[in-house]
């Protein structure tokens, strides 16, 4: 495992203000030194953004939003949050390219523009990105990759403000991660793919999908993947810390 790891909790549409005071646990353990080289980052609903920014002020937790408009500026667009409406509540953040954003219509296009959008104000890029169940066993898998990578990113030209995570819809909540070697292979096929199609040197690579205290262990085996994004255990306190302390240990 390297040492600058990242540790992302996706909270989806969980959490409520009981939820939050549950997290002073996880920011008071950021604080030793024993964490002194890891970044956590939360992503909770946009209701309790501003409210996380104030609670972790004095860490160096930082929050993000799991997703946002492609437009930057405001309009009259309701019930939608641009990058704009974020950046001003101190979120540091945004998810882009989740597989249950597609599901509901992002598009790569869409998402290409999302990520222009909040790069533009600032924000850094969760880069989401993954085959599904029927893609990979119709052996799409590494095309999928490929063209998700190279429309998503098109016209974007340096990813220093881009964590690119790695994310098998067949494992989101279900329970199943890949094979360690075939998941092993995958990450070196994308640090191929954003070296030689998108021309970035260098890239942070996270794998996110079922991430959990049982498997974390198997996970932190793969020395070339910078860190987790995790969605169901990180509502859970307990279950965050023992993957943190399990993964730097
Ligand atoms: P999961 O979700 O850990 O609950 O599988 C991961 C994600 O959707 O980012």
């Amino acid at each position: 495992m390297t040492n600058n790891m990242f540790f992302i909790a996706n909270w989806k549409m969980f959490g409520d203000l009981r939820a939050l005071n549950s997290t002073k646990k996880v920011i008071k353990i950021s604080k030793k030194h024993k964490f002194k080289k890891i970044q956590i980052i939360y992503c909770p609903p946009y209701t309790l953004i501003n409210q996380f920014v104030k609670n972790t002020k004095n860490s160096k937790i930082k929050v993000g939003a799991q997703n946002c408009h492609y437009l930057d500026g405001d309009g009259p667009y309701t019930g939608k949050i641009n990058s704009n409406l974020l950046k001003s509540i101190g979120a540091k953040y945004v998810i882009l390219g989740h597989s249950e954003n597609r599901a509901e219509g992002d598009t790569n296009y869409i998402i290409n523009k999302k990520i222009k959008s909040a790069l533009k104000k600032k924000l850094k890029i969760i880069f989401c990105f993954g085959e599904t169940l029927s893609e990979k066993r119709n052996k799409k898998t590494s095309s999928v990759l490929r063209s998700q990578l190279t429309k998503c990113l098109k016209g974007i030209n340096s990813n220093n403000n881009i964590i690119f995570a790695y994310e098998p819809v067949w494992s989101i909540g279900t329970g199943i991660i890949p094979r360690i070697d075939q998941l092993e292979q995958k990450i070196i096929y994308i640090k191929k793919l954003i070296k030689k199609n998108l021309k970035f040197k260098s890239s942070i690579i996270l794998y996110g999908g079922s991430v959990n205290p049982k498997n974390i262990n198997e996970l932190k085996k793969i020395t070339t993947i910078n860190g987790f994004l995790v969605g169901g255990s990180s509502q859970n306190a307990k279950n965050f810390i023992d993957i943190i302390k399990k993964t730097i240990n």
